[in-house]
């Protein structure tokens, strides 16, 4: 009996966020969608992770308009897109009200799958956008961000996996932002996972380890339905395994991959031409395709290592890299083991950074550090120790402001607000929520739009992992 693989197709999103830091211009993916549109793919994953914010930001491109563009070349393949759950595209927690007008206006513009993860796995934080997806008529697929620790076993996930049934989730996800899983855990976490729910699975991994494919073929054996790829001129390295490689792998394996090999080539040919095009004007750095099993030994993403060591190159500092890196690990345990994703990858890394250059940790705390203590992000995978909290808190304040509720419960209502305040170059409601998720940029984006005499120039964009 064949079997059906569906494929993801990353490279519009995850494969060149991972491998040219989300900055591939609308303008160079036009003349290839309709061809994409042609190749079976079950979906292309086109936005959010930081597409939002580099557009804004980088390449004075509205991502709504992208959005809408490549809805209209796409006319049959699904559309999906990656959202941090109440931290919709950006770094902290939104109301409600701004959650779902968010995700409404997303599947308005074209969006069909939202995959919908939180930093801590706090399910909470994912029940407005799950309920608003399906609201506005589209598939919310819940993800495990998926990390190892002493309290992350395969058990704790199926446990998590139960309660995104109970949230009336559309599909699973396992995403593997940091490329740990291993081909063993993969088939079992897998096998587990199928024996309690017939939703949709799908596997996401990065192959910065080397096991991508392994863990694939494993994931796949052990019953998962759907695999994240990306087209082999963006793939490897920091970003997910060949598309093309794997669809001819399993269709010889007897699979049915519904991926037409001649389209699949013509795609790979478009973008061969731009990953040369960027590799020539440095933007695509080599790096990036790199094998680094440092990742499996210190659990660390490889993106996380990479900023790791260009935030202590500039401070002259690179000699205490392996110093941080032994660090990163203390850190995650003594907060309690948060997986390392945005944005809980940038904030244990700074801490390890302050941490080694004081010489003495603890001595500076960044405030999303002591807001994460007071369980602002949500809850901690394990307790944090009384000692921990003091120390970050301080001894008074630790037992008054330390919250259990969903964070978002906290939060007032922000969009009549947001749309008042950014009212003189705002459109549409789409513009004032791009201003509500990044109030800086997008009131410069939509200034730079609407006023000839607007002069502050287009920012660099800050590379994030997930
Ligand atoms: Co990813």
């Amino acid at each position: 009996m064949t079997k059906d693989i569906k494929f993801v197709e990353t490279v519009l999103r995850d494969g060149q966020q991972s491998q040219i830091a989300t900055r591939m211009p609308l303008e160079d993916m036009l003349p290839i969608l309709e061809r994409m549109d042609q190749a079976g793919y079950h979906a292309l994953e086109v936005w959010g992770g930081a597409t939002f914010d580099s557009g804004l930001r980088f390449l004075n491109e509205d991502p709504w308009e992208r959005l809408r563009t490549i809805r209209k070349h796409v006319k049959n393949t699904k559309l999906q897109m990656l959202l941090r759950g109440q931290n919709l595209l950006g770094y902290r927690n939104y109301p409600d009200d701004v959650v779902e007008a968010f995700v409404t206006k997303a599947v308005e513009n074209g969006i069909d799958i939202i995959r919908i993860f939180d930093a801590l796995n706090d399910t909470r934080n994912l029940e407005t956008a799950i309920r608003a997806t399906k609201l506005a008529g589209g598939h919310a697929q819940a993800a495990i961000s998926y990390t190892t620790s002493p309290v992350h076993t395969v058990d704790y996930y199926v446990q998590l996996v139960q309660e995104m049934i109970a949230l009336d989730a559309d599909s699973i996800c396992i995403k593997d932002m940091a490329g740990v899983l291993t081909p063993h855990t993969a088939k079992e976490l897998v096998s587990k996972i199928k024996q309690i729910t017939d939703l949709p699975l799908e596997v996401h991994t990065h192959s910065t380890s080397g096991n991508a494919e392994m863990t694939y073929l494993a994931s796949i054996q052990a019953g998962a339905d759907i695999i994240d790829t990306s087209i082999s001129s963006f793939s490897g390295g920091t970003s997910q395994p060949a598309t093309e490689s794997l669809a001819l792998s399993f269709k010889e394996m007897g699979y049915h991959t519904g991926l037409d090999i001649d389209c699949l080539t013509d795609i790979a040919n478009h973008f061969n031409g731009l990953r040369n095009k960027y590799r020539d004007e440095g933007l695509l750095n080599p790096k990036v395709k790199d094998t680094e099993p440092k990742t499996l030994i210190y659990q660390v993403p490889g993106g996380m290592l990479s900023n790791l060591l260009s935030q202590l190159k500039e401070s002259g500092q690179e000699e205490l890299y392996d110093d941080v890196l032994a660090e990163v690990p203390k850190v995650r345990a003594d907060l309690g083991y948060p997986p390392l994703v945005t944005p809980l990858s940038q904030m244990v890394g700074t801490q390890a950074v302050m941490n080694v250059m004081t010489g003495e940790r603890y001595k500076l705390i960044p405030s999303e550090i002591k807001d994460y203590v007071k369980g602002l992000y949500g809850q901690s995978p394990m307790e944090i120790s009384d000692e921990i909290v003091e120390t970050v808190l301080g001894q008074d304040v630790s037992a008054t402001e330390r919250i259990t509720v969903r964070p978002a419960d906290l939060l007032a209502p922000k969009l009549s607000e947001c749309a008042e305040e950014i009212a003189p170059y705002a459109q549409s409601e789409e513009d004032v929520l791009s201003y509500a998720l990044f109030p800086e940029q997008a009131r410069d984006f939509l200034g730079r739009r609407e006023d000839p005499f607007y002069d502050v120039p287009v920012q660099e964009v800050k590379v994030t992992f997930e």
